[in-house]
C-alpha cells in the first residue's frame, strides 16, 4: 500500500509566487503532498489568497495581539502542528522565528533564501550582490534553524549578473528559478529521500557535502 502523501504546511508574508510554484507542480501531478495550510501574519497578503482559491486551509495571526514573539510563535507553531503538517515551508515568510519556538520543527522545515548562502542572510541581498560586484547570485533553499537564515543548505539556483543589472531586474529574472528550486527540493523531502542530521544534510542517507545545484535541463544535481 503506498504510504500517506507528506502533508505540508506554508508560510508566506507576501505575495505568494512560491507557494504558487508549489501547488502548480501538486496540480501537475509532479509533487506528491498533501497541503494541510497556509499561514500569514498578515491578513491581507497574496499568498493567503492564493491558498483559497486552490481550496487549502489558511490562517492570518496578528503578531500585534501576542505579548511578545516568542508568545506569536508558539501559537503559529500549535496551529501548525493542530494541522498535521509533517514539513512546514518558509515561503517569503518575513519574520524572524524564535528559536526556542521553532525548536520542535528543526530537520521538519525549510526555507527559501534569495541569496547564495552563506552569503548576504537577512535582507536586500539582489542589492548586496550588486554592490559587491559580484557575478553571479541565486536562491538556496536551506533547513531552518535558530540562526537567521543560517541553516544547512540543502540546494541552490544561480544565475550570471549581467552587466548594467538593477536590483529589481535581477530579483525578477531569479524568480522563475526559485519556482523550480522549491518544489524540487520539497519533492525530495516528500520522497523522504533528504533528512537533517545534526548540521548535515543527507540524501539517500549518505552525507551531502556541498549543496544539490538546480540545473535547468537535469534538476537538482550533486556539486
Ligand atoms: C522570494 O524571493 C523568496 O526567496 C523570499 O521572499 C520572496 C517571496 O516571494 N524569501 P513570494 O511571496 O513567494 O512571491
Amino acid at each position: 500500500m503506498p504510504s500517506a502523501p507528506l502533508k505540508v504546511a506554508v508560510l508566506a508574508s507576501g505575495r505568494g509566487s512560491n507557494l504558487a510554484a508549489l501547488i502548480d507542480a501538486h496540480g501537475r501531478g509532479e509533487l506528491p503532498v498533501e497541503f494541510a495550510l497556509a499561514g500569514s501574519d498578515k491578513a491581507d497578503a497574496g499568498a493567503l489568497r492564493l491558498a483559497e482559491a486552490a481550496g487549502i486551509a489558511t490562517l492570518a495571526l496578528d503578531p500585534r495581539s501576542y505579548p511578545d514573539r516568542r508568545a506569536f510563535d508558539l501559537d503559529l507553531f500549535a496551529h501548525i502542528a493542530a494541522s498535521g503538517a509533517d514539513l512546514l515551508v518558509l515561503a517569503g515568510f518575513m519574520r524572524i522565528l524564535d528559536g526556542e519556538a521553532l525548536a520542535p520543527w528543526v530537520g521538519r522545515m525549510v526555507n527559501i533564501h534569495p541569496s547564495l548562502l552563506p552569503k548576504y542572510r537577512g535582507l536586500h541581498t539582489h542589492r548586496r550582490a550588486l554592490e559587491a560586484g559580484d557575478a553571479e547570485h541565486g536562491a538556496s533553499v536551506h533547513y531552518v534553524t535558530a540562526e537567521l537564515d543560517g541553516g544547512p543548505v540543502i540546494a541552490q539556483a544561480r544565475i550570471a549578473i549581467g552587466a548594467g543589472e538593477d536590483e529589481h531586474r535581477l530579483a525578477q529574472r531569479l524568480l522563475p528559478l526559485e519556482h523550480r528550486l522549491l518544489p524540487a527540493v520539497v519533492g525530495l523531502i516528500a520522497d523522504g529521500r533528504l533528512q537533517l542530521e545534526g548540521h548535515r544534510v543527507t540524501l539517500d542517507g549518505s552525507h551531502l557535502p556541498s549543496p544539490l545545484q538546480w540545473d535547468e535541463t537535469r534538476g537538482l544535481l550533486p556539486s
